[in-house]
């Protein structure tokens, strides 16, 4: 049984970006993230309060989230530790992503952390976080596999996404972070996980290395995932993973939804002219079927 809607949640601004090499200016990443809210995104991941040093790209966070607070949608900032979420008290921006990897090496490689010391810095935020009232989302990195330690055992992504679940959050991103997943297994962790913890919203993060992104979100969806997160263009790729490619583009998965009579509640014209804005400031051609069959550039 299909639902009649699916929520997007675009993720262009921040991981869409963060592995694009040369700056994007701060008044083009305004525009694009302005164009997607009228394209009918309803909640996106603007940016992230990461070190600069780490990822230059996400320097301008401040001043973006300054700027994009508007609209009728949930706005979203990623933050990986103490300093992170202290620079977002400092703005005003309502709703909080972590990260977290399961795997030990991609953790370390990406936030300098083991995945228990991890844990043990954020969870206490995110208490604090829900006690202020902020909507919390864990993005939990490297669920099916990881580029440094291979496949990963479903037992301990419900055993980690079960400590975000104690800790009170609303949203589990569950993410395929190298684009290696089959089907079969999307299929397979996304039912255990819905059914482990039915009372927080299920959302499903594909990236699109061997172009099975649309594949395991069909299969993620007939196991009763109706979150997707996905990136306009289908930009993105996290610079601490190597042979990551792009996430899921959000406008081949608009175009596969409603063609399967699942409101998504985007227009995908003014998608295409999101996207025609930030076109020329990447540095990789834009593969998306859609945007291909459907830009007049
Ligand atoms: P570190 O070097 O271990 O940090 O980096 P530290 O705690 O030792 O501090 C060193 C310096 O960094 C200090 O400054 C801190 O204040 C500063 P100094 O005293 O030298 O002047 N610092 C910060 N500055 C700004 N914002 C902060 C912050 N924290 C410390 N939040 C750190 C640790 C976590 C900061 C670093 O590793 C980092 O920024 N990593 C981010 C990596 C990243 O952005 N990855 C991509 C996002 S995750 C992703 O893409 C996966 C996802 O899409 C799902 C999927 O596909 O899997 C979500
Ligand atoms: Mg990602």
């Amino acid at each position: 049984q299909l639902p009649e809607k699916a929520k997007i949640i675009e993720v262009g601004p921040r991981d869409g970006l963060q592995n694009e090499k040369n700056f994007v200016p701060t008044e083009v990443k305004k525009v694009f993230i302005g164009s997607l809210k009228d394209a009918g995104i309803k909640e996106m991941e603007l940016t992230s309060f990461v070190s600069p040093k780490w990822v230059s790209q996400m320097g301008d966070a401040a001043e973006i989230v300054a700027d994009c607070l508007d609209g009728n949608t949930r706005n979203i900032v990623l933050a990986p530790n103490k300093k992170g979420i202290e620079r977002v008290y400092m703005t005003n921006c309502k709703a909080v992503a972590v990260f977290v990897g399961v795997s030990n090496t991609f953790n370390q490689k990406n936030i300098n952390k083991t995945t228990a010391e991890s844990l043990a810095e954020v969870l206490p935020l995110i208490s604090e976080l829900k006690a202020k009232d902020y909507f919390v989302r864990a993005c939990i990195s490297t669920a099916f596999y990881c580029p440094y330690e291979g496949k990963i055992a479903e037992d301990d992504v419900l055993a980690l996404c079960g400590e975000f679940v104690k800790a009170g959050v609303d949203e589990l991103s569950v993410a395929d972070t190298i684009g290696m997943a089959a089907p079969h297994e999307s299929y397979s962790l996304f039912s255990r996980l819905i059914d482990a913890y039915p009372d927080v919203l299920m959302t499903a993060h594909f990236h699109d290395t061997r172009k099975l992104a649309l594949s395991n979100i069909l299969s993620a969806l007939q196991a009763g995932v109706t979150r997707f997160d996905t990136s306009a263009g289908g930009l993105g790729g996290c610079p601490f993973a190597p042979g990551a490619a792009g996430n899921a583009a959000t406008e081949d998965v608009v175009y596969m939804l409603e063609r399967m009579g699942i409101k998504t509640g985007v227009d995908l014209d003014k998608l295409t002219q999101a996207i025609e804005v930030i076109q020329p400031h990447i540095s990789r051609p834009i593969e998306s079927s859609y945007f291909k069959l459907n830009s007049v550039n």
